[in-house]
């Protein structure tokens, strides 16, 4: 879509990623130690030790849930090394997983990769959120399953972590005693209030803050999507140390280690100061509420603002178009490029939503949403639009 977007001039809201500069203090952190002359090596393949113990102290910090840096926290070439890792060093050829489509794209490749018989159950979406299906989930787990792969809050729906699905999993993992959650939380701390008009962060909310569910999950982690940093290829692993042993002897044959002098930048800016982790909160909060204003005001499209992470979906009410060809007829139309669902779906399926991403310029989104309005006008004028 990115191809597309450029042939055609149009405004690029398809690529999963923040359009926002990071912070000036990390990246003077990443010129220091650029210019040390001692970093440029392999770090230890579990990861430059001051990265890890940042990592433990977030996560006692903001979850209430203590790691052991040593022995419970690895260092990965971002959230979809992780990824790949804890799937192939969790399973053998043949046995069975489960996760939730739409899914980011790496999860079904790292099945396959480790002949993991892996099953999909679907989300429900509809304008008034992701329902995750617990019913099917329960009944789609085995004796055989080893791996329920979760996504916390969601890409592409938004849908974030709540209290009850906490609950659901404790009795599940009580039922499968060889089942364990390999919960992706690349966008970990952006829990957003449901109501886009209120631009007010959430607590944070993760599995591993359940004692049970601690003992049994892979929590994962992307540095790149906290510092907005995704081509720093930094993320990491939080696991309990029989399962961290495993993976990091999968880890090392893979990367061996992420890229040192980015590992000691991160390590310093993030101890010097833990609340970095909410850097772009503010932005991104101020860009949701302003985009969902604009789409409300200026389309008759349908919208499901996210709970947390940077996306919004959007269908329009009448459409007969498949969602690929739907996204291409956008960026040639309307100048907007979108992400079609039907890729988050092993077999295609087409739910008839796009993604759009608002980490982007106040200006882009005004002019996005104004675009798409001129395709899919608001059957009248409404006053939505308060700033
Ligand atoms: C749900 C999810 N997991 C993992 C990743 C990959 O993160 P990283 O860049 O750290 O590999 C992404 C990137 O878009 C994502 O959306």
């Amino acid at each position: 879509m990115t191809a597309l977007s450029e042939k055609h001039g149009a405004y690029n809201l398809a690529q999963g990623l923040m359009w926002l500069p990071p912070d000036p203090h990390l990246l003077e952190e990443a010129r220091s130690a650029f210019t040390d002359h001692t970093l440029h090596q392999y770090s230890s393949p579990a990861g430059v030790p001051a990265l890890r113990t940042a990592i433990a102290m977030l996560s006692e910090k903001f979850f209430e849930t203590p790691y052991d840096p040593d022995r419970e926290i690895t260092i990965t070439a971002g959230a979809t090394e992780a990824i790949f890792s804890a799937i192939q060093a969790l399973t053998l050829p043949g046995d069975e997983a489960l996760f939730i489509e739409p899914a980011y794209d790496s999860y079904l490749p790292a099945f396959q990769s480790g002949n993991v018989q892996a099953r999909a159950v679907p989300m429900e979406i509809s304008e008034k959120g992701a329902r995750l299906d617990w019913e099917a989930v329960a009944a789609s787990l085995s004796e055989k399953t080893r791996i329920l792969l979760l996504n916390f809050p969601h890409n592409p729906t938004g849908r974030a972590l709540h209290l009850e699905d906490v609950h659901i999993l404790e009795t599940l993992v009580a039922r499968y005693p060889r089942l364990y959650l390999v919960v992706d939380e690349a966008y970990e701390y952006m829990y957003w209030h449901p109501d886009p008009s209120q631009a007010t962060p959430l607590p944070p909310l993760s599995v591993r803050q359940s004692p049970i569910l601690r003992e049994k999950s892979v929590i994962i982690g992307s540095l790149g999507k906290i510092l907005g940093t995704t081509g720093w290829r930094l993320g990491y692993i939080a696991a309990p140390a029989e399962l961290t042993a495993r993976i990091r002897a999968v880890h090392q044959f893979i990367t061996f280690c992420a890229p040192t002098p980015l590992q000691i930048a991160a390590a310093k800016y993030l101890h010097s100061n833990p609340n970095r982790v909410f850097f772009f909160h503010d932005t991104l909060l101020a860009r949701r509420k302003l985009f969902v204003e604009l789409l409300r005001t200026y389309t008759s499209l349908k919208i499901l603002p996210p709970e947390g992470g940077y996306f919004v979906l959007i269908r329009p009410t009448e459409n007969q178009l498949p969602d690929i060809q739907l996204a291409e007829h956008l960026t040639r139309e309307a100048k907007v490029a979108s992400i079609p669902l039907s890729p988050f779906y092993g077999d295609g399926t087409d739910p008839g939503w796009l993604r759009l991403c608002f980490a982007r310029s106040v200006d882009m989104l005004k002019n996005a949403a104004q675009r798409l309005g001129e395709v899919y006008p608001a059957d009248q004028p409404t006053d939505h639009l308060t700033e």
